[in-house]
């Protein structure tokens, strides 16, 4: 795998407007995504994913939110800098978006065939029936001449979801940011929805963002994953390393939870106490209230996101060391 960096996100705040002020939900999150490379996004609901990924694509800009500081680096280009035009340009093309909702993300006044088109019309790439008809085919819409002509209301979540990863992929774009694209669709197609997004990632090398709060999903499809909790960045590794070897107590507990359920427990392992809101933080270590491995000064600080050996990170003032 090459290692060129294809985006770098640098010490990012992200707020939103509360009340007569703005409240911070993002706090400082690093990330970065090698060519070609697939990385989890995971974390519970809240924990800052959406809004992160977002706004690599300038969402957040068109959702009132505010970048108060930090960088978001796409190819060497600062993004947070861009202009809606150049940003515009980019959206699509080099860097493609599968939404959560599958069926609210597609025009609803428009046939599907016809969206996959206006897609690669947009971005001045070549474009015809036959072209879209063979991407339909590939995403695995086998009645594709019929689905063509269809509406979204017509299509079931399924379908529209494929819809969205057929115009994403079309443009063939370096990055693909998908937020967590099976969960509105069902259990029986989730498996073949990831593998198309595998088979993206083989076949054009386009690097990909999926979000998820599954750890089974990181462990199918990711090279990589960053676990976030309250706007920040908590851990990344190797799915492998992270999963073998979790070193943030957030970490640790929820492949708890999962480990529970997967053994069949008669009581399922639950993280105790509830996420805290981003009007609710102090100053100290946002997982501070739920932590089994707190001490006096996580009451008060933010702990550094600290680099650990084999391109780890961890960010915990009593974060284990790695198992040797
Ligand atoms: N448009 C918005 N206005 C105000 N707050 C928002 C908005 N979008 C997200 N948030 C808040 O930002 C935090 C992170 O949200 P999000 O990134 O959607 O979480 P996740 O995707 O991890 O579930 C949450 O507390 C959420 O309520
Ligand atoms: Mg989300």
């Amino acid at each position: 795998m090459s290692k060129t960096s294809l985006l770098k996100i640098d010490n990012l705040t992200i707020s939103f407007p509360y009340g007569k002020s703005h409240l911070q939900v993002i706090r400082g999150v690093d990330l970065e995504v090698i060519q070609g490379e697939v990385v989890g996004i995971l974390g519970e609901s809240g924990s800052g994913k959406s809004v992160t990924a977002a706004s690599v694509i300038g969402l957040t800009r068109d959702d009132a939110g505010r970048i108060d500081s930090g960088e978001i680096h796409f190819k060497g280009k600062n993004i947070v800098t861009m202009s809606g035009k150049d940003l515009q340009r980019l959206r699509g093309k080099e860097i493609a978006y599968i939404f959560q909702d599958p069926v609210g993300s597609l025009n609803p006044y428009r046939k599907v065939g016809n969206q996959i088109v206006e897609a690669l019309k947009v971005h001045h790439l070549p474009c015809s029936k036959e072209l879209v008809l063979q991407i339909m085919l590939d995403v695995g819409l086998n009645q594709a001449e019929t689905i063509y002509d269809m509406f979204p209301s017509q299509l079931s979540g399924g379908q529209c979801q494929r819809i969205q990863i057929a115009s994403a992929i079309a443009c063939k774009p370096d990055l693909l940011i998908a937020d967590e694209p099976i969960s509105a669709i069902d259990a029986s197609l989730q498996k073949k929805v990831l593998a198309l997004l595998t088979d993206t990632n083989k076949k054009y090398g386009t690097a990909i963002i999926i979000i998820t709060h599954d750890f089974a999903v990181v462990k199918h499809i990711c090279d990589r994953v960053v676990v976030m909790y309250g706007g920040l960045v908590m851990e990344t590794g190797t799915v492998k390393d992270v999963l073998d070897d979790p070193l943030h107590p957030y970490t640790r507990e929820l492949l708890k939870c999962v480990n529970s359920l997967s053994n069949q427990d008669e009581r399922l392992y639950t993280l105790e106490g509830r996420a805290l809101g981003p009007s609710e933080y102090t100053g100290g270590c946002v997982f501070y209230t739920r932590c089994m491995n707190k001490t006096g000064p996580c009451h008060s600080e933010i702990p550094p996101l600290l680099n650990r050996t084999g391109g780890r990170q961890v960010r915990c003032l009593n974060a284990r060391s790695e198992r040797t």
